[in-house]
């Protein structure tokens, strides 16, 4: 197997030459089988819809085959299965097996007893994938397409990036064999469209596999919980640096290797750590007690936190400096769910070279279902290059009237009111404390809220922080929440370096919060004095921003607090029935979808004594 970062001898190079051209393509892209499923239709080589099926089917992070998900796409494009063009599956899932199957017969003994699991895994489902999209959908055999796993990152973080030319860096835990991929991209002057590899890591040797071990090691679950790791990485000290880099060398190419008697993640699906791991770093975190910075133990675990960060930020940002000077572009296209890391994205921009770093709004594997599309569009077929609506908000809309039909069945006081008006009710309810929930139009692809299914609440005080942890988001205190700004004064309060508000377009990028500002935005700051922000353009989200001007004429600073509309251990609602119900479920005080405002001082009952108690001269409540 090939370890480090092998220069490869036939270095691919796929362009587009041809010159019949399909205008009218209708190709949809998928993503499944591992973790954040999803579909994705192509039309004239323009992403028109896509979605995650956990935000259909309610259960997060589905891996199933994504039916849902498919099924609304055609529904909302209004075509059916038998008129695409072709269907597109982001990886090749026989190059996955023979990963799975070689890494189990090299694990023997110690993988005989996973090895019947895996194989059933594997020979499930996940091999067949052409009959399964034949049968599902009535797609012949000959239109399902298949590109691979990094290809279909690569494609995601290029071909929806605004650049003519970038180089272009993937990592994530693992695809079929690479774990990490660097090339370059480019949109030719006649229309053609060139992504190149220049470059592969291959499984075990993993950045992505190197942080959730430690996801794991630290009590968090795989592929949720790194932004934890993350997030606890700012109250520790990376004092275990030393001891992190004896499981990850640098090769004299310029890659890396993991020193594999430290992890088990390639022999057994039970831990992913080895004994000589826990001896390294000591016992593993218990997942069911909270973190106690005061103890010898929540430091050290916020300590082994800040120095996988700094090794995992290290490493990129040696490997994307020397992309820099190889390919002199100016231009970095991030993929892969390690470009979910906005610190370590940040130190990228600040110090690899690059001028410019993209990162799309789901670096991960459910934007691959896009990628994939793109990447048939742009070099199977040969189709010419396209400009990409530059914004995540590709999914369902929501229907502000089924809001205000829910709410009335409930006797809930409900509101429906002009758009200005709307606005400027709603930066009331903000400046007056109050926490509110926010559905607009259609649903953002990727994990995060950007602007249309957004928890918003007044950034100031750091109470307001503790009261989104402790009764809405019902989550760890020690994560932080982030920032949503305009675009035009987000200089003035967050430290932005040139490009930075590029990476903060999708909170793809950490940075500090201006000292002046710091005591009257504690409830966006981390530990560390930073913040993950949202740096909004008008036309991105038209409404949010209105509500963000709106806001500061009232509190002096147009900043919200901006975070995902769910509960923990759910995906981010969809439509406004989801919204309503966690409405109901948390301390949230407002909703609001379309032109539809519902608050919780709802019931008759409630209402009538509130104006019993008024009448008497006594507040009422605010809320029920
Ligand atoms: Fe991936």
């Amino acid at each position: 197997m090939k370890v480090g970062f092998p220069s490869r001898p036939n270095a691919r190079e796929h362009s587009t030459g041809n010159t019949e051209i399909n205008t009218e393509m209708k190709i949809l892209g998928i993503s499944a089988h591992y973790h954040d499923s999803a579909a994705a239709l192509v039309v004239d080589g323009v992403p028109v819809c896509a979605v995650q099926e956990e935000r259909l089917s309610r259960h997060k992070g589905d891996a199933a085959f994504p039916l849902l998900a498919i099924e609304w796409c055609l529904d909302h494009a209004g075509i059916e299965s038998d008129e695409l063009d072709a269907v597109v599956f982001y990886e090749r899932p026989m190059l996955k097996f023979d990963r799975i199957l070689t890494c189990a017969l090299r694990a023997f003994p110690q993988s005989w007893r996973t090895f019947p699991q895996a194989m059933r895994n594997s020979l499930g489902e996940k091999v067949w994938i052409r009959g399964i999209i034949s049968s599902h959908l009535g797609v012949p055999g000959r239109k399902i397409l298949f590109t691979e796993h990094h290809q279909s990152h690569a494609a995601t973080a290029f071909l929806t990036a605004p650049t003519q030319r970038a180089a272009i860096l993937t990592a994530d835990a693992v695809g079929e064999w690479a774990t990490l991929s660097v090339g370059t991209g480019e949109r030719l002057p006649h229309g053609a469209t060139t992504i190149r590899s220049l470059r592969e890591i291959r499984f075990p040797h993993s950045l992505g596999m190197l942080y959730s071990t430690f996801t794991a090691y630290l009590g968090f679950k795989v592929n949720e919980g790194e932004y934890k790791v993350m997030g606890l990485a700012a109250y520790g000290q990376p004092t275990l640096v030393e001891q992190v880099r004896k499981l990850i060398r640098r090769t004299p190419d310029g890659g890396f290797a993991l020193d594999l008697d430290y992890f088990e993640f390639h022999t057994t699906a039970k831990r992913s750590y080895s004994s000589r791991f826990v001896e390294l770093f000591g016992a593993p975190r218990n997942p069911y007690e909270p973190i106690d910075f005061d103890t010898t133990e929540g430091q050290r675990f916020a300590d082994c936190a800040a120095s996988v960060q700094q090794v995992l930020e290290d490493t990129l940002v040696d490997m994307a400096r020397a992309l820099h000077q190889e390919t002199g572009l100016p231009d970095l296209c991030l993929g892969g769910g390690v470009a979910l890391n906005g610190v370590a994205n940040t130190r990228i921009l600040n110090e690899s070279g690059f001028e410019r770093v993209f990162v799309p709004p789901a670096p991960g594997d459910g934007g691959c279902a896009v990628g994939a599309a793109l990447y048939a569009d742009r070099i199977h077929f040969g189709n010419p290059d396209r400009e990409i609506p530059d914004h995540p908000f590709w999914g369902p809309p929501v229907d502000g009237v089924e809001l205000a039909r829910l709410a009335r069945e409930d006797g809930r006081f409900v509101e429906e009111v002009e758009e200005g008006a709307l606005v400027n009710q709603i930066a009331d309810d903000l400046a007056a404390g109050r926490v509110v929930g926010w559905m607009d139009g259609a649903l953002e692809l990727g994990p995060r809220a950007l602007g249309h299914r957004s928890i918003l609440a007044a950034p100031h005080a750091a109470d307001m922080r503790d009261r989104l942890n402790h009764e809405i988001k019902y989550r760890e205190s020690f994560r932080p929440f982030a920032p949503v700004v305009p675009i035009e004064v987000a200089d003035r309060y967050f430290d932005l370096p040139p490009g930075g508000t590029r990476l903060a377009r999708f909170m793809s990028g950490v940075f500090p919060v201006r000292h002046e500002w710091q005591s009257r935005l504690q409830a966006i700051i981390h530990v560390d004095g930073t913040a993950r922000l949202q740096a909004l353009e008008p036309d991105m989200a038209p409404r949010l921003h209105a509500l963000l001007e709106a806001y500061g004429r009232r509190s002096g600073i147009p900043v919200l607090l901006n975070t995902s509309f769910n509960l923990a251990g759910e995906p981010i609602v969809n439509r406004a029935v989801e919204g309503y119900s966690t409405f109901l479920r948390c301390g949230i005080d407002v909703l609001v979808a379309g032109q539809t405002r519902v608050i919780k001082r709802a019931s008759p009952t409630a209402k009538l004594k509130e104006e019993i108690a008024c009448s008497k001269g006594v507040a009422g409540p605010d809320v029920d």
